[in-house]
């Protein structure tokens, strides 16, 4: 598994591009929200509103999986089902994160960040990559 460490996600053209531009506007927004949460994790004041900036983060992430979702479905992708499981699957996985943060328990953000970074970059470039033909 890479370590990301402290890089900035950095979004690139020939790595990242989906061939939807819809879409990698979307994932660019991403990418800035996941860089915002690791600029300012290790500020004390910032704990406060770290839980802000999460649920803003987590209410784009499930509107991007929907609209990718509802585009899919449109196009009739053959492995629509697959592709909205491993969307449910890491929504399911941050939730259970968030709940932590609400019941005042104190999860670890560094872990989470990495998370998020690991499974972005792996999703978009294995997974979202395989819709690219559908979107030419
Ligand atoms: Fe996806
Ligand atoms: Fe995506």
């Amino acid at each position: 598994m890479k370590n990301y460490s402290e890089d900035v996600f950095v979004w690139v053209e020939e790595t990242h591009s989906v061939g939807k531009e819809e879409f990698d506007n979307h994932h660019k927004v991403i990418f800035d929200l996941i860089n915002e949460m690791q600029a300012h994790q290790n500020q004390e004041q910032f704990k406060l509103e770290f839980r802000d900036l999460i649920t803003r983060s987590i209410d784009y992430f499930n509107f991007h999986l929907k609209k990718e979702q509802e585009w899919l479905a449109e196009v009739n992708y053959p492995d629509y089902e697959e592709h909205c499981e491993l969307h449910k699957q890491y929504i399911l996985g941050i939730s259970k994160f968030f709940l932590d943060f609400t019941q005042n328990k104190t999860p670890d953000i560094s872990k989470f960040i990495q998370f998020q970074k690991q499974w972005w970059t792996d999703h978009i470039c294995n997974e979202d990559m395989k819709y690219k033909s559908y979107a030419q």
